[in-house]
Order: structure tokens, then C-alpha cells, then sequence
């Protein structure tokens, strides 16, 4: 088995290497002048099982092509079986069509993914589960929740607990987390704009008075979503409010937004590398999923199964 990575996230790759006891492949994937993207592999791969951890992750369309590239590359230098291993898995949020003369970007990229030369892919929380389904090659899609729900039985395992989606969307994986912890009650933010040019109203579907809420999601961009949702929650006479989301997009000023939130922390994965501005927030706090990658990547390598790390 062979590991190689992009540019992406190579705090993350290290970590996988290091759990698998594997050394990173030696491979440049560099710049020429005009930024155009070139990939060279230092050693023989011929054969080899070899797994690309690359999350297509800001600034997207870089990382998409240097992922695009590196799997030609192993292509052409005869791997025996390439992994694209995406953790954050960009352009997942064009999943259809949100109206007439839109594209449906995420199963283009998930062309281009399978055309460059994948035979399998390995993601982290998809936004969609039906994005499984824009590959014809194997895909694996890993949870984040278990390694959210033991820090959360740690940290506030003591407490009365909410588990709430932010959105009627997000209510099968808030589900999923809730039944991880004991099966704590689920509430749900319900945002409504009864006629356009209204401000939204937040509804809270289920009483959240007392009890410390866990917000839940797959992805944090803006922050807009879940700062709102802490704040009505809040209101609501929610004790506490905290977020677990497994992609930590955070554009714009979304971590100064966070910041002055309402929220008591945010708790996201290193599926998407930590800016400088993230790591330095003490609103903000990490957890890795290296582990729980580096052990599915060794039950693909071991055509064991992947879906047991989540009984
Ligand atoms: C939307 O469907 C996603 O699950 C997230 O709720 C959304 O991407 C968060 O975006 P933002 O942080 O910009 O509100």
C-alpha cells in the first residue's frame, strides 16, 4: 500500500501515514510559472495499491486539478488500484439543480474524479449521501459521528442533551448523533420567510428549555446557518449552546462571526486544514479523524469491511 497526497492537507496525510505506520510517497506537486499544475512521483508505484488524500477544500479548483493530475499520474505510472481519499469533498453542495440553466457541478466533479483514473473513492461526511451514486466506482463514506460522540459524552456527557439540526435537511444525521448518545432528545430549526423581503423567523420544533444543545451539521461556510440557530436556541431558554460539524469551510469572515456567536464552542474535524485564523480561535477546537480514515483505508487495503467502524 502506498500513500500520497496533495497540497491540501498535509497535516492530515501525515497523520494517516503515521496510523498506517506507512511513509508518504516522495512525489512534487508543484507550480510551473503560469500556476499550471505539475506532479511527479519519485518512486516506483507499479502495481501498488496506492490512496491519494486530497480534500478538494479552498482554494477548490486548485486542489481539484492537483487530485485530478496526481491520479493521472499514478495512472500512467501503472498503480495496480488508485483511492481518491477525499475528505472534504468540494462542489458536494451542487448536487442538483436549484433551478432552470443550473449545473449539477458535484456529479461533473465526480466525472472528472473517475475519468482522471480513481477506481475507488473514500469521502467524509458527503453532504448528500446520494452523491455515492454520482460515481460508478466504489464510494466510501465515512461519519464523522463517532468521533463527535465520544468528545461529546466526554465534555458534556454529564448534562441534560439536545441534539438539533440547524435544518429540516439535516434531521437524519442529527438523528444518527443522538442515537449514538443514549438517545438524547432531537429538536429541529425550522427557518421560515412567509413572503420574500421578510427577515426569516426561527421556529424550534421540540423544547429545548434547560437542556444543553449540541448543534449539528455537515458543513460550516459562512456561519450564518448555525449562529443564527444558537442565537434562537438561546431564546428558547436552551442552557448551552454548542456545534459539531465535520467541515470547517469557515470563508469569509465566518470566524470572527463565530467568535462573537453565541455559541459556548464549535467543535469541527480536520477534514479542511485549519487557517491561521481558525487555529488561533479559542472559540474553535479540532478534532482529528486521521484514525478513523487511516482505519478504513487499511480494511479497503485489506478488502475488509469499512462499514463495521461504524457499529
Ligand atoms: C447546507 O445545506 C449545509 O448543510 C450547511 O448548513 C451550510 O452549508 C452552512 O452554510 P453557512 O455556514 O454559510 O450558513
Amino acid at each position: 500500500m502506498k500513500i500520497m497526497t496533495g497540497n491540501s492537507n498535509l497535516p492530515l496525510a501525515r497523520a494517516i501515514s503515521a496510523y498506517l505506520e506507512v511513509p508518504l510517497t516522495n512525489v512534487s506537486v508543484r507550480r510551473f510559472a503560469d500556476e499550471e499544475v505539475f506532479v511527479e512521483i519519485h518512486e516506483n508505484v507499479r502495481g501498488e495499491d496506492v490512496f491519494v488524500v486530497q480534500s478538494t477544500s479552498y482554494p477548490a479548483n486548485d486542489n481539484l486539478l492537483e487530485l485530478l493530475i496526481c491520479i493521472d499520474a499514478l495512472r500512467r505510472a501503472s498503480a495496480k488500484r488508485i483511492t481518491a481519499v477525499v475528505p472534504y469533498f468540494g462542489y458536494a453542495r451542487q448536487d442538483r439543480k436549484p433551478g432552470p440553466r443550473t449545473p449539477i457541478s458535484a456529479k461533473l466533479v465526480s466525472n472528472l474524479i473517475t475519468t482522471a483514473g480513481a477506481d475507488r473513492v473514500l469521502a467524509v461526511d458527503l453532504h448528500a449521501g446520494q452523491i455515492q451514486g454520482f460515481f460508478d466506482i466504489p464510494t466510501d463514506n465515512l461519519f464523522a459521528a463517532p468521533v463527535m460522540a465520544a468528545d461529546i459524552q466526554t465534555r458534556y456527557g454529564s448534562q441534560e442533551l439536545m441534539v438539533v439540526s440547524p435544518d429540516v435537511g439535516g434531521v437524519v444525521r442529527a438523528r444518527s448523533l443522538a442515537k449514538r448518545l443514549n438517545n438524547a432528545p432531537l429538536a429541529i430549526v425550522d427557518k421560515r420567510r412567509d413572503r420574500p423581503g421578510q427577515s426569516e423567523v426561527m421556529n424550534i420544533i421540540g423544547d429545548v428549555k434547560g437542556r444543553m444543545c449540541i448543534l449539528i451539521d455537515d458543513i460550516i461556510d459562512s456561519g450564518g446557518t448555525l449562529c443564527n440557530a444558537a442565537q434562537a436556541l438561546l431564546d428558547a431558554g436552551a442552557a448551552g449552546v454548542s456545534a459539531y460539524i465535520t467541515h470547517g469551510v469557515l470563508s469569509g469572515g465566518a470566524v470572527a462571526r463565530v467568535a462573537g456567536s453565541a455559541l459556548k464552542e464549535l467543535v469541527i474535524t480536520d477534514t479542511i486544514m485549519a487557517t491561521e485564523a481558525t487555529a488561533s480561535c479559542d472559540r474553535i477546537r479540532v478534532l482529528t479523524i486521521a484514525p478513523l480514515i487511516g482505519e478504513a483505508v487499511r480494511r479497503i487495503a485489506d478488502e475488509s469491511s469499512v462499514s463495521s467502524l461504524f457499529d
